[in-house]
């Protein structure tokens, strides 16, 4: 087993808690100041959330737990960082995690929760277009800012559904794009939000558990790969501003 440290490389900062219990709580805690923060400033709260397994602890903490109660939802947007294309009954759309975890548990504005719809094939412009006209007055270079990006990394090293050696690993335009190819992990087909709109966030944060991601975390810490075969090397911020946060817990981290 190599002993290079699976953390020391990561760039920004690295939060390790002991279980995946005190880690969503502080993820919770953070994303709580950050929603105040940001309502204070601009008057709403931007956030895109990734699928996967690894949320559904943190939405049902932001839900359940009272010191969350106070929580600005009503003045809080919910995007998707990426969807995958399967049947709107199917229990692997990221919508419907999305919901069951957090949306059915909280009160939002009016079309404050912006569904990635895979029906058409222009699908990925029309939420790109959504992104810009509802963002329009936050963007930075012509790409609208997010207040909050939740990413997760899958076994591969992909995250959000940036797979490696896709097409839309290169995309320096385009701010949502379908994505497919031989390294995608099942489902095939996918929509994603792509590195210049998720690197021009004010936060990201990439949340990972588990023993089976450490080894992982070891090759994008050492830094000798690249963000074409791991994806996740690819999330660098843009701005200055711009806070990442790794939370990991300890079996992620390799204590
Ligand atoms: C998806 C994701 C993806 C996810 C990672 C980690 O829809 O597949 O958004 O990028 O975050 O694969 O997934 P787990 O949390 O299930 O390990």
């Amino acid at each position: 087993m190599n002993e290079a440290s699976p953390i020391a490389g990561l760039p920004g900062q690295t939060v390790v808690k002991p279980d995946v219990d005190s880690l969503v709580e502080t993820v919770a805690d953070h994303l709580y100041v950050i929603g105040a923060e940001a309502i204070e400033a601009r008057g709403v709260f931007d956030i895109a959330l990734s699928g996967g397994s690894t949320p559904k602890a943190l939405f049902k903490r932001l839900v359940t737990d009272p010191n969350y109660r106070a929580f600005q939802w009503d003045k809080t947007r919910v995007w998707m960082v990426d969807e995958r294309v399967v049947p709107a009954d199917d229990e692997r759309l990221n919508w419907n995690m999305l919901k069951g975890f957090l949306l059915d548990h909280v009160t939002l504005g009016e079309n404050a929760a912006f569904q990635m719809k895979c029906d058409w094939p222009d699908g990925d412009l029309q939420y790109e277009h959504a992104i810009r006209e509802t963002l329009a007055t936050r963007s930075t270079a012509g790409v609208p800012r997010f207040d909050y990006v939740l990413l997760g990394m899958g076994p591969d090293g992909h995250t959000a559904s940036l797979f490696p050696q896709t097409h839309v690993l290169d995309e320096t335009q385009a701010l949502v794009k379908y994505n497919t190819g031989e390294r995608v992990i099942e489902p095939k087909h996918r929509m994603t939000m792509t590195y210049p709109l998720i690197n021009a966030a004010r936060h990201i944060a990439v949340l990972i558990t588990g023993v089976s991601k450490t080894e992982m975390l070891r090759r994008v810490s050492g830094g000798a790969e690249d963000a074409r075969e791991l994806p996740i090397m690819g999330v660098r911020p843009t701005e200055d501003d711009t806070d990442l946060t790794w939370y990991l817990n300890a079996a992620a981290a390799g204590d």
